[in-house]
């Protein structure tokens, strides 16, 4: 077991965690923070993706044990400051959610680019969601929910 303090949308947690325990696990299950979710487990979906450290990472593929002192950010955070929110309001009102299983993992890949780079190129723009599969397909309603922000 290793000691973790980190900061998990805003709030420190403090807790034992196992060698072995993927970050994806840490946050679902002990953190019951499962809009999160599990597609592949290899790191191909990004249905798994958070922001740790401002880098937007397939938590199936980090140990929560290299967490510690890191600064995480889940989908129950992204609503937390106003990308978040626009993000959320784009994709309402564009359509950018179908059966909603990417939706998590898309939406920071997007916010972990526009926290850095509020008026990012096309190219930028897909070279930041390559990593984010839609099994429903729905890549174009997502660009233009992404499009919304960016543009406005
Ligand atoms: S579940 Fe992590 S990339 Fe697919
Ligand atoms: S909305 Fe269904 S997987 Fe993308």
């Amino acid at each position: 077991m290793s000691k973790i303090s980190l900061k998990v949308n805003g709030q420190t947690v403090n807790c034992d965690v196992d060698g072995n325990t993927r970050l994806l696990d840490f946050v679902r299950e002990s953190l019951e923070l499962t809009g999160t979710k599990e597609g592949c487990a290899v790191g191909e979906c990004g249905a798994c993706t958070v922001i740790l450290n401002g880098e937007a990472v397939c938590s199936c593929l980090v140990l929560a044990a290299q967490c510690d002192n890191a600064t995480v950010t889940t989908i129950e955070g992204l609503a937390l400051d106003s990308i978040g929110q626009k993000l959320q309001t784009a994709f309402i009102d564009h359509g950018g959610v179908q059966c909603g299983f990417c939706t998590p993992g898309v939406l920071m890949s997007a916010k972990a680019l526009l926290d850095k780079n509020a008026k990012p190129s096309e190219q930028e723009l897909l070279d930041a969601l390559e990593g984010n599969l839609c099994r429903c397909t729905g890549y174009q309603p997502i660009l233009q929910s992404l499009h919304a922000v960016i543009d406005n």
